[in-house]
């Protein structure tokens, strides 16, 4: 969604949801379709919850807040409510749930759809903070979108012959420079004028950095394996005591999903086994193996406002732009996203998503670990509930910023903030690095 979406008439915008909406359903029905019924309802890892479990999730959410809250309808199935409550039962304990089977679930959450649109028809767009430019929409697909991402998560890990596939990402492109120095100096973090951001991405605020350094692109697996053969994950020094402990528990030895054969290393990504390519983004690390490698290259992870700072800040203007391209919402051309190549693309893929000050690769691609908690901005003010931000505020989540290529335009902007454990890699994260003057 767009700034101008607060100049769209209320036609244009209704016109503008109803695209959205559907752009997610037919994301989650390819996702759902691709598999037997015992695949969905099946727990492929503790880490992730049944994928029939996520469908219907995305329709109760949409029940909750679309029918019943906007619509001010009756509940379809106040009965289910509570299992698919994310709080109720975490993953792990989720396949024991009375779930609605793949049918069920699937005529539920088309029903759900149904009252939705027909709410979205009778909806004006004022009078509530809820529903002004179409905000609770646009909640509901960014939502639907996440735990698309999450369910190709889930497909990554699953086991068996390949049920997904895609195109070539375009070619890459070496950049001219490693490194692109970021003035100090003070810039706008957060927003407040993006009709969709999310409560954490707010209020927009002026924070000063010290000038740095920070990689023209993501960590490529290239760079990546010169890690792994120095030894890096053998050498302490490059550890923090946790991120130490956790390699020896965990048996790290390399990305998630990688094997070496010979003298290659392989991956494995959507059940297709292939070299690993060494000009793409390195993904599936946690945040200690990027802590990691930064210290082993001499250099150390950007924190959050670094990061934002070098995909938003516009020298000549003085401005923060919305992406890194400028003002415009992504087009296929700025970045790899929705999920068009299930992989990252070459770093350099995108020279029309490049920021202002020549860094690339930023919105797209990989999630970028940075070193920063997940703590609320000064001025925080949790709208519309607190679960999906305020409660995990804290040092144990680690912030990651840019969106991955399975992420979705409408779940992605600068602004944008994720976060997770930092043992976590079954996630597309990945991460660049930055170093001071
Ligand atoms: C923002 C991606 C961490 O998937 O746990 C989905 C998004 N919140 N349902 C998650 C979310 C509620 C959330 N992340
Ligand atoms: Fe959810």
């Amino acid at each position: 969604m767009t700034i101008d979406a607060l100049r769209h008439s209320p036609e244009q915008l209704r016109t503008r949801i109803a695209d959205e909406l559907r752009r997610a359903r037919d994301r989650s029905t390819v996702l759902t379709d691709a598999v037997d019924q015992d695949d969905l309802v099946r727990q492929h890892s503790p880490l992730m919850s049944p994928l029939v479990w996520d469908y219907a999730h995305i329709g109760s959410q949409e029940e909750l807040w679309l029918v019943r809250d906007v619509g001010g309808r009756d509940p379809l199935r106040p009965d289910i409510d509570r299992i698919y409550d994310a709080f109720q039962t975490k993953r792990a304990d989720r396949p024991s749930l009375p779930m609605l089977s793949p049918d069920e679930a699937r005529a539920y959450v088309a029903e759900v759809r149904n009252k939705a649109l027909d709410v979205l028809e009778h909806t004006p767009f004022d009078g509530r903070r809820l529903v002004e430019a179409g905000f609770a929409f646009g909640m509901i697909v960014q939502h639907e979108q996440q735990h698309i991402e999450t369910m190709l998560a889930t497909h990554q890990l699953r086991e068996g012959a390949p049920v997904l596939d895609a195109p070539a990402p375009p070619a890459g492109c070496a950049p001219a420079r490693d490194e692109i120095y970021v003035p100090g100096g003070m810039f706008l973090m957060g927003t407040d004028l993006e009709p969709w951001a999310l409560d954490n991405e707010r209020p927009a605020h002026a924070v000063g950095v010290e000038p740095f350094w920070i990689d023209t692109d993501p960590v490529t697996n290239a760079r990546y394996t010169a890690f792994i053969d120095a030894g890096g994950y053998e050498d302490e020094r490059w550890w923090t005591p946790e991120g130490w402990a956790h390699r020896h528990a965990a048996g790290l030895r390399a990305p998630q999903f990688w094997h070496r054969n010979g003298d290659t290393w392989w991956r494995t990504r959507f059940g297709h086994v292939e070299p690993v390519p060494a000009d793409e983004p390195v993904q599936h690390v946690c945040w200690y193996e990027a802590d990691a490698y930064a210290r082993w290259a001499g250099k150390r992870l950007p924190t959050e406002a670094e990061w934002e700072k070098a995909a938003r800040y516009d020298p000549e203007s003085g401005r923060s732009l919305r992406y890194p391209w400028g003002d415009e919402d992504p087009a296929p051309e700025n970045a790899n996203l929705g999920g068009t190549y299930l992989r990252p693309a070459p770093v350099g893929a995108y020279p029309a998503g490049t920021s202002p000050l020549g860094v690339r690769g930023l919105v797209g691609d990989v999630w970028e670990w940075t070193s920063s908690d997940f703590r609320p901005y000064p001025g925080f003010a949790m709208f519309p509930y607190p679960e999906y931000s305020e409660v995990f505020f804290g040092p144990e989540y680690k912030i990651l910023r840019g969106g991955s290529w399975a992420a979705d335009q409408s779940a992605v902007r600068a602004t944008f903030r994720n976060w997770d454990y930092p043992i976590r890699r079954q996630i597309f994260s990945g991460f660049r690095c930055a170093r001071d003057v």
